[in-house]
């Protein structure tokens, strides 16, 4: 069922790849590659040209862990600097010969986790901490919550982040979140806030009603919706 979508998701530390029929339905597998260190473009981009590699598409969605605008890349918080001014866009669709469209991953994510009522938060919990808002499934775009203070101090980020996470153990963590939940619930009022991003699974508390977690599939499942305007 055409046209098929090719799905990227560059994270801080795997960049994953599937393709989606026309109704969003995952028609390959998962596939996975570790992502390069240091994060240049360059490698990034050899790494993408073989998750492409044998697959078939029409067009390709790519979820970028920064500020994204118009498919150039403002900020890449846990890539390397170098991605600061790269039309991604351009050069995917140079490279793959196919239309290609990038956003945010975390925005990515959330189109693939909301049901488009009311407003929904999403909260991408992994190498960074990625968030998209979306009332009545209209997205505001690169909201980047996890670059504004949250206490002490520190960034919502630094203290629920990949590194914080390792560098304070899993109980100092959690009992984060559950601040920052009750402080995301006073900031927008949401009806529904989805966490996901690959540590969600040491979430260990009992999560208040309006808030669920979601797989991390869904931040490849979001890349049809980038394609909603289209025929
Ligand atoms: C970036 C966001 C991204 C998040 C998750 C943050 O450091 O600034 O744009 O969504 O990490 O990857």
């Amino acid at each position: 069922m055409s046209p098929y979508t090719l799905a990227i998701d560059i994270g801080g530390s795997g960049i994953k790849a599937l393709v989606l029929n026309a109704v969003g339905e995952a028609v390959t597998p998962r596939e996975r590659q570790a992502t390069p260190h240091p994060a240049q473009p360059a490698p990034i981009l050899e790494i993408i040209d073989a998750l492409a590699q044998g697959k078939t598409y029409d067009r390709v969605s790519v979820g970028f862990p920064g500020v994204v605008c118009q498919g150039v890349i403002i900020t890449a918080a846990n890539l390397h600097p170098d991605w600061l001014g790269v039309n991604l866009q351009q050069i995917l669709q140079e490279r793959l010969g196919v239309p290609v469209r990038v956003i945010n991953d975390a925005d990515m994510q959330g189109y693939g986790a909301i049901q488009g009522r009311g407003v929904e938060l999403v909260i991408t919990l992994g190498t960074g901490v990625g968030s998209a808002l979306f009332t009545q499934g209209h997205l505001v775009p690169n909201l980047e919550l996890g670059h504004h203070p949250f206490r002490k101090n520190a960034t919502y980020e630094a203290c629920l982040g990949h590194v914080a996470l390792k560098r304070d153990g899993v109980r100092k963590w959690n009992q984060r979140l559950e601040k920052a939940l009750a402080q995301w619930h006073k900031l927008f009022y949401y009806d529904w806030l989805y966490l996901g991003g690959g540590n969600a699974k040491h979430i260990n508390f009992d999560l208040p009603p309006q808030v669920k977690t979601v797989p991390n599939v869904a931040g490849l499942l979001g890349g049809i919706a980038l394609w909603r305007d289209e025929p």
